[in-house]
């Protein structure tokens, strides 16, 4: 296994967000070898086609955040199911200005977690299809669709019960093997 920096992105600024708790206990988990860090989108400004000449520093440095990993975990809530709309104004930052997509050839994953029964599915749906329009290549299995039940994560990330411990490991590796496949081969070999 070849050392890799994963970010991640949680989908959710609220301050109590469960699918921050899940993106923690990713950090927590992950196998050696692999460093997730966290790629924040709080601060970004809406987006607009007026910025495309001249990008505030916030959102060149969310996009050259992007760059700089070798994939990226996408961590969110299901919204009315979709996506948040914080959630898909950082995506539209990333994919332009027009030409300079960020996500282009990105090895991307999406999971996320709420009460319902169908844990994010229905928004994960929406959010491929947008990976796919980008051009980034997606994890497709296992889908990391998380219930959450009372306590299953302690604010630190930690998860309490041990199939949904095992199954998030399953996934890191997964996707670990997908940013591998994916590996740029140095310009100079
Ligand atoms: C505007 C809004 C829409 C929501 N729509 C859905 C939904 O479609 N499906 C669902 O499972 N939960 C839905 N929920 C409930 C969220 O899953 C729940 O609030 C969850 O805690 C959000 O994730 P977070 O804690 O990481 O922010 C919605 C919540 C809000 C505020």
């Amino acid at each position: 296994m070849s050392d890799r920096t994963i970010g991640y992105i949680v989908g959710s600024i609220s301050s109590t967000s469960i699918n921050r708790r899940l993106a923690k206990a990713l950090e927590r988990l992950a196998p050696a070898g692999t460093t997730l860090v966290e790629i924040p989108i709080k601060d970004l400004p809406f987006y607009s086609p007026d910025h495309d000449a001249d990008y505030p520093a916030v959102a060149t440095e969310f996009k050259n955040a992007i760059d700089e990993v070798d994939g990226v975990i996408i961590v969110t809530p299901e919204y009315s199911r979709s996506i948040p709309g914080v959630l898909k104004n950082a995506l539209d930052w990333a994919a332009r200005p027009w030409g300079q997509g960020s996500f282009d050839g990105k090895p991307t994953a999406v999971i996320g977690t709420s009460q319902g029964g169908i844990a994010t599915a229905a928004a994960q749906q929406h959010l491929k299809a947008i990976l796919s329009h980008y051009n980034a290549p997606t994890l497709g299995q296992p889908e990391g669709y998380v219930q959450t039940t009372p306590g299953l994560f302690t604010d630190a990330g930690e998860v309490t019960n041990d199939q949904t411990a095992e199954f998030l490991v399953s996934y890191l590796e997964a996707f670990g093997a997908l940013v591998d496949r994916y590996a740029r081969v140095p310009a100079s070999a």
